[in-house]
């Protein structure tokens, strides 16, 4: 019987990979929303810790790991990676379909490769407090997780969409002592701005950032912390796939197409993106980031400078964006409900180096459960996009030998709500109408 589970014997990569000097035509810097200008550093280091900063505007390829980071990453890494031979056989196919299980860690999810290094970074410059947003409360857990390791205290803005399908979220974050408050929210100006014209707001990942980072800028000793989108998130993302490389690698396999769900970017391109160096040097490796229909930032976007959050506050990024205000519908996975994507992630589809999809939510839940009762495992809902994603590739052509590698972001175990909601006929498919989008990208800031 072939093999189906593959590890890096004990050895972990010691360096984060920084795609962004191989980019071609490079990124642009971020804008300050007050000149217009790009942002000073400065201005940067009220909210974010020097280390991460550095991280941030890095020109080097290869950043060493703390040794403390390793440490902790040890608990669940090497993250396996399989081959989903029961999927395989299930759809017919002559692809192989190899997923990396990122669903192993402690919360469940990617989010721990980036939360521990931030607080790991923000502890070491003596800052005592991170606050943050959550969209499905992935990121809310790994954060709060991470920051009781080393000793920081937490909130987080969490979507109130999120915060009523997903009370168990909650009760994980509590359990790692951090506190939690649904968004918009009555604990800051930003939010009690969007309740009083709306008090029955969903919320966004949008408005929970601006909520978050008003806590930040305005209470002591406390830093702001991010899930995705910006450069050092997808640097601490590359862990994934610089082991699924080796991996491949022990396997004797070498992936030709690499599928991910897209959110804000993180872990699509933290497996995809080491791969880019290959790419470049002309192997035919195709990258394909899943957004959901009803959020498609990179397949109907705009591709621009914009806030990274509804009130404006951030720095603009240039990114593929619905613009700031875009009010997404509250689809079950709410890690992808999200109005911008990574800088690095937009770049690599203007280069064309990356191609964007949507899929719609019906046929993601029912992809997710074929790949449960095949392989063992329920995957998150944002999981499920790429899931259906790999699909698509894998019987487009059922005779086509290809090697599909998908990155299974997390679990689902504590997303049963939305599996009860799909199994009750309760789910409908979102197309956004098309005026809905330009008139929110109507708003978009007006840069030079
Ligand atoms: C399980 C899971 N997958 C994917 C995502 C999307 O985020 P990103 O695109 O940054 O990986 C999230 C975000 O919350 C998530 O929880």
């Amino acid at each position: 019987m072939s093999k189906k589970v593959f590890l890096c014997d004990d050895e972990m990569p010691t360096s984060w990979y920084n795609v962004a000097p191989d980019i071609p035509n490079g990124l642009q810097p971020p804008l300050d929303p007050e000149t217009m200008q790009p942002m000073a550093p400065e201005k940067l280091a009220a909210i974010f810790p020097m280390g991460l900063l550095e991280q941030e505007m890095s020109p080097d390829r290869h950043i060493p790991i703390p040794e403390e980071v390793l440490e902790i990453y040890k608990i669940w890494r090497p993250s396996p990676l399989v081959r989903a031979f029961k999927l395989e056989q299930a759809l017919g196919t002559k692809a192989k379909i190899f997923f990396k299980n990122e669903g192993v860690s402690p919360v469940g999810s990617h989010k721990p490769n980036s939360a521990v290094a931030q607080a790991y970074f923000n502890m070491r410059e003596g800052v005592k407090r991170l606050a943050t947003e959550t969209g499905a409360g992935q990121w809310g857990s790994a954060l709060a997780m991470a920051t009781s390791m080393f000793g920081l205290k937490c909130k987080v803005y969490m979507v109130r969409v999120s915060y009523d399908q997903k009370p168990y979220r909650k009760s994980v974050m509590q359990t790692f002592g951090a506190e939690i408050v649904p968004s918009p929210s009555q604990y800051t100006n930003y939010g009690r701005s969007v309740l009083e014209q709306d008090p029955d707001n969903n919320g966004s990942l949008g408005i929970a950032i601006s909520e978050a980072l008003e806590d930040a800028v305005t209470s002591e000793n406390t830093n702001y912390a991010l899930g995705s989108v910006l450069n050092h998130v997808i640097l601490h993302q590359t862990i994934i796939g610089l082991e699924a490389k080796k991996q491949m690698e022990i396997a004797g396999e070498s992936p030709d197409v690499i599928v991910g769900c897209c959110g804000g970017g993180s872990n699509f391109a933290g497996l995809a993106v080491p791969f880019i160096p290959d790419k470049l040097e002309g192997k035919n490796i195709r990258l394909v980031g899943v957004e959901p229909a009803s959020c498609p930032t990179m397949t109907e976007g705009k591709f621009a400078y914009d806030s990274g959050d509804t009130a404006g506050m951030t720095p603009l990024l240039q990114m593929h964006t619905l613009g700031h205000d875009f009010m997404p519908p509250g689809i079950h996975a709410g890690g992808l409900r999200y109005h911008g994507m990574a800088p690095i992630v937009s770049a690599l589809v203007r280069e064309n180096l990356v191609e964007p999809v949507n899929v719609h939510q019906l046929e993601c839940f029912e992809a997710g459960v074929l790949f449960a009762k095949t392989e063992g495992i329920i995957p998150a809902p944002e999981t499920c996009h790429a899931i259906r994603g790999a699909i698509v590739e894998a019987t487009q052509n059922l005779n086509e030998p290809k090697t599909i590698l998908f990155n299974f972001s997390g679990h689902g175990l504590i997303d049963m709500a939305a599996y009860d909601s799909y199994f009750a006929g309760e789910l409908h498919n979102y197309s956004l109408p098309t005026e809905q989008i330009a008139e929110s990208l109507a708003n978009l800031p007006k840069v030079g």
